[in-house]
C-alpha cells in the first residue's frame, strides 16, 4: 500500500475558458472519510472524475494507492468503486441484474457476488424493489442501487459523488449508516456533498472548495472552532459570503 490513499498535487482542469479545478493539492489518508464540499460548479465532480480516470487533468497530477490517474489508469480502476453524480443503469434490467453485471466486470466470483448483494440489499433496505426493472426506480432508489454497484467489487477506496442527493430523511439516514460501516470496515471514502449536516455527521476531514480552489481544510470541529461558527454551514458563509445551498 502507498503511504497515502490519495495524493492530489497542483491539479488543474480547464474546459476551454472555464477553470473547473485550480491548483488543488490534497493528501487523503488510508481509512479516512473525507468530504469535498462546495456550491454548484465548485469543481467537486470534476475532481472526482479525474480521480476515477474519466477525465484527464490539464495540469498537475493525482494518484490513488500510488497509481497515477493518467499513466496507470488501469491500476487506479482496480482499487476504486465509483458512485457517480449521474448513475447509469440498463433500464430494462433489474437493480440486481445491473449490480451483477458490474460484479462480473470486476471478476467477482459468482457465490461471493450473490452473498455480497444479499447482505448489502438488506442493509440498505432494498428488498422491495431490487428485482424490479431499473427504469421504474425513483431518484432515491437509483442512488442506493448505484452505491451497491460502486461497492460490489469490495474496493479499497470509494468515490461517492453526492450519494444522498434527492433522498428523503429516512433514506439519507440509512445511507449514512451504510457509509459509517464502510469506514468501520477500513475503507477510504471520498464523499462530495452540499449537505453540511451530512459532512458534519460523517466526515473525519473536509475540504471546502469554491471556484476550483481549496479555501479551507480540516476536521469539522477544527473548522468550527477556528471560525467561531456553530456549524459548517456558518463556516462556509463566513469564508465566502455565500450560502452553500444557494441555487441548489
Ligand atoms: N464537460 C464540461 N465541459 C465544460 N465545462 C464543464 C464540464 N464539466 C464541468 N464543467 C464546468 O466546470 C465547473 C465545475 O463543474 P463541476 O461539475 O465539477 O462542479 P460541482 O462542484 O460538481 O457542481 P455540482 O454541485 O453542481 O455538482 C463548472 O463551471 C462547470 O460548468
Ligand atoms: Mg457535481
Amino acid at each position: 500500500m502507498s503511504v497515502s490513499a490519495i495524493t492530489i498535487s497542483n491539479l488543474s482542469k480547464r474546459f476551454e475558458d472555464i477553470v473547473a479545478v485550480d491548483s488543488l493539492s490534497l493528501e487523503i489518508e488510508w481509512g479516512e472519510l473525507f468530504g469535498i464540499l462546495g456550491p454548484n460548479g465548485a469543481g467537486k465532480s470534476t475532481t472526482v472524475n479525474i480521480l476515477n480516470t474519466l477525465l484527464d487533468p490539464t495540469e498537475g497530477s493525482a494518484t490513488v494507492d500510488g497509481h497515477d490517474v493518467v499513466y496507470d489508469a488501469e491500476g487506479v480502476r482496480e482499487v476504486i468503486g465509483v458512485c457517480p453524480q449521474e448513475p447509469a443503469f440498463y433500464p430494462h434490467l433489474s437493480g440486481r441484474e445491473n449490480i451483477m453485471l458490474m460484479g462480473d466486470l470486476h471478476l467477482v466470483p459468482k457465490d461471493v457476488l450473490l452473498d455480497r448483494i444479499e447482505t448489502m440489499v438488506r442493509k440498505m433496505d432494498m428488498e422491495d424493489y431490487i428485482d424490479r426493472r431499473a427504469k421504474t426506480y425513483s431518484g432515491g432508489m437509483i442512488r442506493r442501487a448505484s452505491m451497491l454497484m460502486a461497492l460490489i467489487s469490495d474496493p479499497k477506496v470509494a468515490l461517492l459523488d453526492e450519494p444522498t442527493v434527492a433522498m428523503d430523511p429516512m433514506s439519507r439516514r440509512a445511507v449514512w449508516d451504510f457509509i459509517r460501516e464502510l469506514k468501520a470496515s477500513g475503507k477510504t471514502v471520498i464523499l462530495t456533498t452540499h449537505y453540511m449536516e451530512e459532512a458534519q455527521e460523517l466526515c473525519d476531514r473536509v475540504a471546502i472548495i469554491d471556484e476550483g480552489r481549496l479555501i479551507e481544510l480540516g476536521s469539522p470541529k477544527e473548522l468550527m472552532e477556528k471560525h467561531g461558527a456553530k456549524n459548517l454551514e456558518e463556516v462556509f458563509l463566513k469564508l465566502t459570503g455565500k450560502k452553500l445551498r444557494e441555487g441548489v
